[in-house]
């Protein structure tokens, strides 16, 4: 497949809303606003990365990226999600080629670490891993995890932005 991953125009935005929300409808793990997450955190500028994967001209996939908070005040946090990728072409490297390219953006501003709320048996291969200590207080330890960049000995605890809790 033709695909490209582009950082998101203001054109993308409603193709964004709506790929997000079809991609999580199934999810029994869904909390139903990912799409209105994504919206909350752009208009607060805090949207710091967001790449949507373009098939000739159609949004086929899109990944999130918000600033994330240490405990110990350490700078250079990221959260990744949610991320979605069109359900008829799921598990065809779309999500893959998202990660990669927000990891690449992400050690372009030198980022301590990148955290997120997810399944291990899919983001371990893309060397996130489950940090349960770190987790912040009301999310699921065991599936907190922590792609370690400059820092690679995580040991504080982060959390993500407030919009993230309504
Ligand atoms: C999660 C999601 C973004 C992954 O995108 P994707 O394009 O389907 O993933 P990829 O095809 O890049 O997957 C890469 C690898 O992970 C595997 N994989 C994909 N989904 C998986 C899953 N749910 N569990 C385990 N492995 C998975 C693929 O088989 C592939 O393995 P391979 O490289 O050995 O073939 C996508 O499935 C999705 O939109 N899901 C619904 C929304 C959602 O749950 N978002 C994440 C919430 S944490």
């Amino acid at each position: 497949m033709d695909i490209v991953i582009r950082p998101e125009t203001p054109a993308d935005r409603a193709a964004i809303w709506d790929i997000t929300k079809r991609a999580f409808a199934p999810m029994p793990y869904a909390g139903g606003n990912e799409q209105d997450l994504i919206d909350r955190l752009r208009d607060a500028g805090a949207l710091e990365i967001s790449l949507v994967a373009d098939s000739k001209g159609r949004v086929v996939g899109h990944a999130a990226f918000s600033p994330a908070f240490a405990a110990d005040g350490s700078p250079g946090w990221y959260a990744l999600g949610p991320i979605s990728v069109e359900p008829d072409l799921q598990r065809s490297g779309i999500g893959k080629a998202l990660i990669a390219e927000g990891e690449r953006l992400l050690r372009e501003r030198d980022a301590a670490g990148c955290v997120l709320v997810g399944n291990p048996a899919y983001y371990s291969r893309f060397g996130f891993r489950p940090f349960p200590d770190l987790a912040p207080p009301g999310e699921p330890a065991a599936y907190f995890q922590i792609l370690p960049l400059r820092v690679s000995n995580p040991d504080t605890v982060i959390g993500f932005h407030r919009l993230f809790y309504g």
